[in-house]
């Protein structure tokens, strides 16, 4: 059985200046797919990730969504069509707690004496579910997130991805930070939204947890799609031969 690309990238070119940052990049993303995105530093990786989700415009080529051509303006509007980018620092806030996290930017609000107020016992409620589904255990909801370990930090970033039901998640360099426990954490949490048919693109410097968890990898290198492979059927030294050429 082979369903429709829940992503597609066409032949997609990204400039800075006298840059190639992309040069004519394709890829497709599969529902319940996890697609690793390797390559050296530089590679254009962060690009490719950036111009999916808004953060940048393509010069030439286009994105497509459920189907449909789409070009977002921002972030936030990829976001409110289901496509969530996690990136290792910047996603959530430090100073609000957890439930706060989970609902940034998209607040639940009630009314009091006719006064619109932010609903934090519902944010905390919420985001206890949410984070309950995916076994991921904090024991205080209202700690700020300046006190979670990485892991703990990554696991409230992808609760949020499922509470808002994303079809698309987009990790840049999740485990990069953490240590080996909490790397096992995010990648079976990754194994989680797989498994719920969410399409994953995730970018890794660590072959270990790419072949662990992708069903298929794109390297990049200086801008240009050099390769890409089922990993079933590649191994780590030819990922590597693809990533600095030859
Ligand atoms: N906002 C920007 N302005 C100018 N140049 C940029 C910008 N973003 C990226 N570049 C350049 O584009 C190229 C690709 O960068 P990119 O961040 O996509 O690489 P990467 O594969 O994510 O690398 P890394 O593994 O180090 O994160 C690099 O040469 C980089 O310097
Ligand atoms: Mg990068």
């Amino acid at each position: 059985m082979k369903s429709e690309p829940i992503l597609e990238v066409r032949e997609v070119s990204k400039r800075f200046g006298g840059v190639h940052a992309l040069e004519k990049v394709s890829m497709q993303l599969l529902p319940g797919e996890v697609l690793a995105l390797a390559g050296d530093n530089g590679a254009g990786k962060s690009t490719l990730i950036k111009t999916i989700s808004g953060v940048h415009r393509p010069d030439e080529g286009s994105i497509h969504y459920g189907g449909k051509e789409v070009s977002f303006d921002n972030p936030q509007q990829a976001r409110d069509c289901g496509i969530e980018t996690i990136y290792q620092d910047l996603a959530l806030a430090d100073n609000l707690d957890v439930g706060a996290n989970v609902f940034l930017g998209r607040e639940p609000m009630r009314n009091v004496f006719g006064v619109p107020v932010i609903d934090r016992q519902k944010m905390r409620r919420e985001a206890a579910q949410t984070l309950k589904v995916l076994d991921i255990q904090l024991t205080r909801l209202d700690r700020p997130l300046r006190s979670l370990s990485g892991g703990q930090r990554q696991a409230v970033a992808i609760g949020r991805a499922i509470h808002w039901k994303a079809q698309v998640l987009i990790m840049d360099e999740p485990t990069a930070a953490l240590g080996v426990p909490e790397q096992r954490k995010v990648v079976a949490l990754i194994r989680s939204l797989k498994q719920s048919g969410v399409g994953v693109i995730f970018i890794s410097h660590n072959l270990g947890d790419i072949f662990a968890v992708s069903d298929r990898i794109i390297v990049l290198r200086r801008g240009i799609k050099a390769g890409e492979r089922n990993i079933s059927a590649t191994t780590p030294d030819e990922i590597v031969r693809l990533m600095v050429g030859g």
